[in-house]
């Protein structure tokens, strides 16, 4: 049974072949590569909400490369550390981007005999194709990961229906998160830590700082895990540099002269500093 809401009424969306469909008449079909679009144009801020192409398109590359694979893994082993005890899993991935994390958690999931059922969630339409087609790719979680446009300030997911919620490097909600959570479930948050791309920073600011900490205390959560992956990534040609400096925050805040340096580096060696922190839901 789907655990996606109706965005029009909120009542229980149902499969029917390509389209899902709420009892009072709303309907949705699957695009082409799969995903739903479940975000009212009432909803939508932006005429193009999220990540664009350009971006969704280095993060693809600059993942594809696994660069960012020790994340991945960390986190995979944060959530099956948690779901030994809980058969089958339901887990949505909030921002889940072009679904990079979301399709190897799923793929860990199946690999490691657990049942599960994924829903990644992101407001980039963009993105969401991007992860409905790489999930097609793979026979063994494709029918258990549906990705849909949404908003994570609206979570279009029923009340207490999930056992799992991770957001990595995306806007958080805390009170959907909650919201959607079972009593006991986890929330797994992947967050940038003091050194993350400090080599990177330092040939875009003259005085970089680094990253504040995240240890924020949640009403309705207990911290109950966290975990630090640091390492030193080597990026042997320009194309992965510009796919790494497009896909920061820094892209878009840089002058034409720090974007030009950025473009003739060649080469970087560069420190990763990401923490994998886990709530559980009280
Ligand atoms: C830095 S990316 C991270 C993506 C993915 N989790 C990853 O780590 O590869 C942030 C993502 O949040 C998405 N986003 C921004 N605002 C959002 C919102 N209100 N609801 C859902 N997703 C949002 C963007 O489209 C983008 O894909
Ligand atoms: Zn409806």
């Amino acid at each position: 049974m789907s655990i996606l809401l109706c965005p029009n009424c909120r009542t229980r969306l149902e499969q029917q072949g390509n389209r899902f469909c709420c009892r009072n008449g709303h309907s949705f079909d699957l695009a082409s590569s799969g995903y739903l679009h479940l975000l009212p144009s009432s909803r939508m801020h932006a005429k193009i909400p999220g990540d664009n192409k350009q971006m969704v398109r280095a993060r693809r590359e600059f993942l594809s490369k696994g660069y960012y694979q020790p994340v991945s893994d960390a986190l995979n082993a944060a959530v099956l550390e948690y779901c030994k005890k809980n058969v089958p899993l339901q887990m949505v991935d909030a921002g889940c981007g072009e679904g990079y994390y979301t399709n190897r958690l799923a793929q860990a999931c199946a690999d490691a005999g657990q049942e599960f059922s994924m829903v990644g969630i992101d407001i980039s339409k963009f993105a969401v194709d991007a992860a409905a087609k790489s999930a097609a790719r793979l026979p063994e979680i494709a029918p258990k990961v549906q990705y849909a446009v949404a908003s994570v300030f609206e979570l279009p997911v029923k009340d207490h229906s999930c056992h799992v919620v991770t957001n990595l490097f995306a806007p958080v909600c805390i009170e959907e998160y909650r919201r959607v959570l079972k009593r006991g479930g986890i929330l797994v948050f992947a967050v940038t830590s003091t050194r993350h791309l400090w080599q990177l920073k330092e040939r875009i600011y003259d005085e970089p700082y680094e990253n504040e900490k995240f240890d924020h205390v949640y009403e309705g959560f207990e911290m109950v895990g966290k975990q630090k992956v640091s390492a030193t990534i080597s990026l042997p040609c320009q194309e992965d540099i510009d796919h790494l400096f497009t896909m920061t925050p820094y892209y878009y805040k840089s002058s034409v002269e720090t974007t030009a340096r950025l473009h003739a580096l060649g080469t970087l060696d560069t420190e990763i500093d990401v923490d994998i922190i886990t709530y559980r839901a009280k």
